[in-house]
């Protein structure tokens, strides 16, 4: 059924900030997507190029922002577009974060870090403690650095890289098994490469602790009716992105390990 959110939107870039080597962050107005939660997603049209899902990292006063890797036709096309460049927006889509009190951990790797700075600016207040743990492979992937550093305090931000150019030199679950093994958390957070989160899956699940998990899967409609997006019995577009622990022990088999290519053929994730 046509809803108002699924309309597409003509907007201005009214803003474009580098936030690293790959990964440049977009400002654009939109009132209905402005209204949108931590783990809501846009479909951003490209107009001759492509439309593509992207989180939606900050929304502040009516102004949206997504910050976009450079990987491929459509994202490298946004990185050489301009404040005032007219794009079409679609959403927001999907489900949020549902938020937490007590003491919160988040676990972020690569762009997947973008939907958790939204998460943690809205949660900072309401916490007894907000921890966060990001991952990347080399010290300029990592991203959000500074903001993340504010609203941790300075004490509850973990860095690691693959390369030791910044932070801890090991892979983000390292610190993590640590961190579980040490401290209570009342819920945990992930978004990031899939492989990581099932890390991270199976690391809460052998203590017994709450996972909130946002997943990305390849997305043509974004309302739940193409099936590009499926994981197990689920579309994660219109039933995720976000997932609880229960949904991912329904959906196991296929997390980390297998989703539908462009063409409809199962491939490794
Ligand atoms: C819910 C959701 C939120 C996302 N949020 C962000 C974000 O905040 N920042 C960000 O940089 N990226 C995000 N992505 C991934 C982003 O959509 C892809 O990087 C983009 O579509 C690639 O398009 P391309 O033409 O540049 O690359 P392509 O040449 O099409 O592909 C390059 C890589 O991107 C993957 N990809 C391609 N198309 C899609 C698609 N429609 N959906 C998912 N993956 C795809 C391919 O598997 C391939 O590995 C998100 C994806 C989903 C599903
Ligand atoms: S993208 Fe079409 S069903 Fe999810």
């Amino acid at each position: 059924m046509p809803t108002a959110n699924n309309a597409i939107r003509m907007t201005e870039i009214v803003n474009v900030r580098t936030e690293s080597p790959t990964v440049k962050t977009f400002t654009f107005t939109d009132r209905l997507c402005g209204k949108a939660k931590p783990g809501q997603f846009v479909m951003l049209w490209l107009p001759g190029i492509d439309e593509i899902p992207l989180s939606i990292m900050d929304v502040n006063n009516g102004l949206v922002s997504v910050s976009v890797k450079a990987v491929g036709d459509a994202t490298r096309h946004m990185h050489n577009m301009e404040a005032g460049t007219l794009v079409g927006v679609r959403g927001p889509f999907g489900n949020s974060f549902i938020e937490s009190r007590g003491r919160v951990l988040l676990v972020g790797g690569g762009t997947g870090t973008a939907p958790l700075l939204f998460l943690a600016k809205q949660l900072s207040a309401k916490t007894e403690r907000l921890s966060f743990v990001e991952g990347a492979k080399t010290k300029d992937e990592l991203l959000f650095v500074r903001e993340l550093d504010g609203i941790c305090s300075g004490k509850n931000l973990i860095t690691t890289t693959e390369d030791g150019t910044a932070g801890l030199q090991c892979l983000v679950t390292q610190p993590l098994g640590e961190l579980l093994d040490k401290e209570r958390f009342d819920m945990i957070y992930t978004c990031g490469p899939e492989v990581m989160v099932k890390k991270i899956f199976e690391m809460t699940e052998q203590r017994k602790l709450p996972l909130e998990a946002s997943l990305e899967r390849l997305m043509r409609c974004g309302i739940g009716l193409c099936g590009s997006c499926v994981i197990g019995k689920y579309r994660v577009c219109r039933d995720g992105p976000v997932f609880t622990a229960a949904q991912l022990r329904e959906v196991a088999d296929e997390l980390g390990i297998s989703k539908l290519g462009f063409d409809g053929s199962r491939i490794p994730v």
